[in-house]
């Protein structure tokens, strides 16, 4: 009898070694500790010993039993925690969602200057770029401003050597274009910008959009639309705009434009320092000094030209109070978009 338990111990620890997975572990269960079980079979057999045998073997079968049981116990834990490994037999469920490559988002600039120029395209305005180096007389000379002209303080220009700058609007591209082609034209230019200033609504780069249509009989009605137009896709509907007298060196007439204030409605309040009004972007007529800089005959062509500051729109659309955010790459910040 006792070779017959160690025979049985020696069969369930080979067979418990070579499961790895809970089917066969309840069958080694039904085998052992089962009704027809081999424990069961052992204690039968124990009713022919004699009472000294049966307390001796009584005991080994026990101890047996008991170690089946926990055997099995801590077999069953192990295959617990791997459950979730996937082994060899298991399937691949191919309904299961993927886990998709994150890639971020677009920057908020990137996404209003999209916007702005989805907006002119529909209009008719094709995009142009330029350079971001620009020499003195794109920057400044052939838009009208000439050297110790007090226009030039307007923008704080970092100078680059051999009289090359940083350029501090995107209006050279207006020159680039006008030298490069024929009337009639209508473009738009976004691209960065550079001045040498820096505080909670300027920064030393910044981007702008610039507009430029030039074409037979264009007046400031049309500029006065085409702006009207592309706000009120913009900033809503609803939102109303005022056009106020202005001076660029190189528009005539000139005039700053204004929307009613998107945060208090008009009402006035620390955004649009209590005048109800947003200063939003600047425009004018093409001066006739810059038509004849490019060879175009002012007597035959006219046409309109606005800028305007792509961060401070940005800023109005998302109610964000200091322009730094967009430059700091903060992802608490950028994930927002
Ligand atoms: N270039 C001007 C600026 O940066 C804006 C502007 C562009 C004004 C075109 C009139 C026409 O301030």
């Amino acid at each position: 009898m006792i070779e017959t338990i160690e025979k049985h111990r020696q069969d369930f620890d080979s067979r418990i070694r070579s499961t790895s997975t809970s089917e066969p572990l309840k069958q080694l269960r039904i085998d052992f500790l089962g009704k027809k079980g081999c424990v069961q079979a052992l204690m039968k057999d124990l009713r022919q010993a004699s009472p000294e045998e049966k307390r001796q073997l009584g005991k080994l079968i026990n101890n047996f039993k008991q170690y089946v049981e926990s055997q099995l116990e801590e077999k069953q834990g192990e295959l617990g925690k791997s459950a979730h490994k996937p082994s060899q037999n298991d399937t691949f469920d191919t309904t299961l969602p993927g886990r998709r490559e994150t890639t971020g988002t677009l920057h908020p600039i990137t996404q209003v200057m999209e916007e702005i120029t989805t907006i002119f395209m529909g209009l008719g305005f094709q995009v142009e770029e330029g350079p971001e180096i620009e020499t003195d007389y794109y920057n400044f000379e052939a838009l009208n401003i000439p050297k110790d002209h007090p226009a030039r303080d307007m923008q704080d220009t970092f100078y680059v050597e051999g009289g090359t700058v940083l350029r501090t609007h995107t209006s050279p591209v207006q020159i680039h274009v006008m030298e490069n082609r024929e009337p009639p034209l209508r473009i738009i230019a976004p691209g960065k910008v550079y001045r040498c200033d820096s505080d909670v609504s300027h920064t030393p780069m910044f981007h702008q959009i610039e507009g430029l249509m030039v074409d037979k009989n264009v007046s400031f009605s049309h500029l006065k639309g085409v702006m009207s137009i592309f706000l009120q896709e913009v900033f809503g509907k609803e939102t109303k705009v005022r056009f106020r007298p202005s001076f660029f060196p190189f528009t005539c007439p000139s005039a700053e434009v204004d929307i009613q204030c998107v945060i208090c409605g008009g009402k006035g309040c620390r955004v649009c320092s209590q005048t109800g009004w947003l200063e939003i972007l600047g425009c004018g007529m093409v001066d006739p000094a810059v038509l004849k800089c490019v060879n175009y005959d002012s007597e035959e062509w006219t046409g309109f030209a606005f800028g305007l500051g792509i961060e401070r729109i940005s800023m109005l659309k998302y109610g964000i109070n200091d322009i730094r955010l967009f430059f700091e790459n903060d992802l608490r910040f950028l994930k927002q978009f």
